[in-house]
């Protein structure tokens, strides 16, 4: 078993900062001591890493990624392999992605599936949660197996999407009742599918084809609908909530009144509604297409809501929702029809930085940068302490970051497989050194040295702020 030893860094995670060094033996950290003192010293090890002027955190946990996910006649460029590589190479070390349960099909169809498709193929660690496109008595039951063997205890439904994932309300009560009772977190997709198809029939019977009426017809006012009905329905089945990819302010305002009223209700966002806005959607020469994801960027008065939901904790999560699509030939089969744009966004490679800028802009705290990219995702999916902090027993998942590495986050340099950034040219004024995924070194001052089929299924524990 080898040792390594990560000497001189300012250790931080969710709850402490501390100038300590870090002992890892194979692939678990075994110990933390204060920098200098007799027992750092004392330790042996076959490797040290030195990260003096360098933050050391927990590998960051991606709780929302669609690797792969075929979508609008089309699928996510990224595959498992290239996927995992990009999010390493932002400092990430942990996936949850999203295993479709096939129309008509079992829980158990979709996450074979999935299960096929990531096996031997992930740089780094990842779990899934599953999509639930039908909810029957079955399923039900199925909820029930896959929440107790810890395979997938969280489960997606979606107030949006007519005809593909959607869900209606007496069956998206169903799935929160079993959730209510066997310990699952139901995940929503919070908007108003039903009547944002009428929106997209009239907006395109007008001739408004073009991606900003994206923006347009998927109207603030349904996400916070949604995001109310849901809150009511959860309400009355007893069950814990998790609103995904919040952009509104007002559906933030939706999931901060529950909290306020003591509710187990839960919300998450992502970078670009914390950092892109609306305008993008109206980018010439069918530009904006590359901007269209659900729910969608809102005009950036949002942002500050946002920033304060992190703050206040009202939202406790932030993940990317990365589900990319290229420009060429993916984006483009909406030309003429904006709803016919493949939904999503690349990022997972982008997310540490990003954050990481808004610590330097005085937005959160680095404590906080660690919890909301960290922590709060890996409590919230049952994966805490193994994952999101460093302790002793915890998986070796670490990142050396260096607060001071500026560069720019372009498709020229990045590692996902779409050919346009959703960032590009934008300066962060920090940036991973080494990565750490189990003990091995996957990632070093530019240097690739992870492997497809490293990461291991991670099974999960049920939600650890219930
Ligand atoms: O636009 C998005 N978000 N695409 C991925 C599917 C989803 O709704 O999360
Ligand atoms: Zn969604
Ligand atoms: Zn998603
Ligand atoms: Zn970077």
């Amino acid at each position: 078993m080898s040792r390594t030893r990560i000497s001189n860094g300012l250790v931080v995670t969710a709850a402490d900062e501390l100038r300590a060094d870090v002992l890892i033996d194979g692939q678990t950290v075994v110990a933390l001591a204060a920098t200098g003192s007799a027992v750092a010293d004392s330790w042996q090890a076959d490797t040290v890493i030195d990260a003096t002027g360098c933050y050391v955190i927990p590998g960051g946990v991606d709780a929302h990624t669609h690797m792969e996910l075929p979508f609008g006649g089309t699928a996510a460029s990224d595959t498992f392999e290239t996927g995992t590589r990009a999010a390493a190479w932002g400092g990430t070390t942990t996936i949850v992605d999203f295993a479709v349960q096939p129309r008509g099909g079992s829980l158990r169809a979709g996450l074979d599936a999935w299960h096929a498709k990531a096996e031997g193929n992930c740089a780094i660690d990842y779990g899934f949660h599953t999509i639930v496109s039908d909810v029957t008595e079955p399923v039900l039951k199925e909820m029930d197996q896959l929440t107790d063997s810890g395979e997938s205890t969280s489960f997606k439904l979606f107030m949006a999407y007519p005809g593909v994932f959607y869900s209606d309300d007496g069956r998206i009560l169903r799935a929160m009742q079993r959730a209510a009772d066997n310990r699952a977190l139901v995940m929503v997709h919070a908007e108003n599918g039903i009547a944002i198809d009428v929106l997209v029939e009239q907006a395109l019977a007008a001739g408004r084809s073009d991606p900003r009426y994206h923006g347009e017809v998927r109207r603030e006012l349904l996400e916070a609908e949604a995001v109310h009905r849901a809150v009511k329905l959860a309400q009355v089945a007893g069950s814990p909530l998790y609103v995904v990819h919040v952009s509104a302010g007002s559906a933030l305002a939706e999931i901060a009144t529950a909290r306020d009223q003591g509710l187990p209700v839960f919300g998450e966002t992502c970078p670009q509604y914390l950092f892109l806005d609306v305008d993008k959607l109206a980018e010439p020469d069918f530009e904006g297409a590359k901007y269209v994801c659900s729910t969608p960027l809102r005009p950036r008065e949002h942002q500050a809501e946002l920033w304060k939901g992190l703050r206040t904790d009202d939202l406790q999560v932030v993940s990317t929702d990365h589900c990319p699509f290229c420009f060429v030939g993916q984006k483009e089969l909406g030309r003429g029809d904006f709803s016919k744009i493949p939904n999503g966004l690349p990022g997972v490679e982008d997310r540490m930085d990003l954050l990481h800028q808004a610590v330097l802009d005085g937005r959160i705290s680095r404590r906080r940068w660690v919890e909301i990219a960290c922590a709060a995702p890996a409590r919230m999916f049952g994966l805490y302490p193994r994952k999101g902090t460093i302790a002793p027993g915890s998986d070796a998942d670490l990142v050396v970051y260096d607060p001071a590495a500026a560069h720019t986050l372009s498709a020229a340099t990045h590692h996902m497989n779409v050919d346009y950034s959703a960032y590009e040219g934008t300066r962060v004024g920090g940036g991973v050194r080494t990565v750490l995924s189990r003990g091995a070194v996957v990632l070093d001052r530019g240097r690739w040295l992870g492997r497809a089929g490293h990461g291991r299924f991670l099974r999960r524990d049920t939600c650890q702020y219930l």
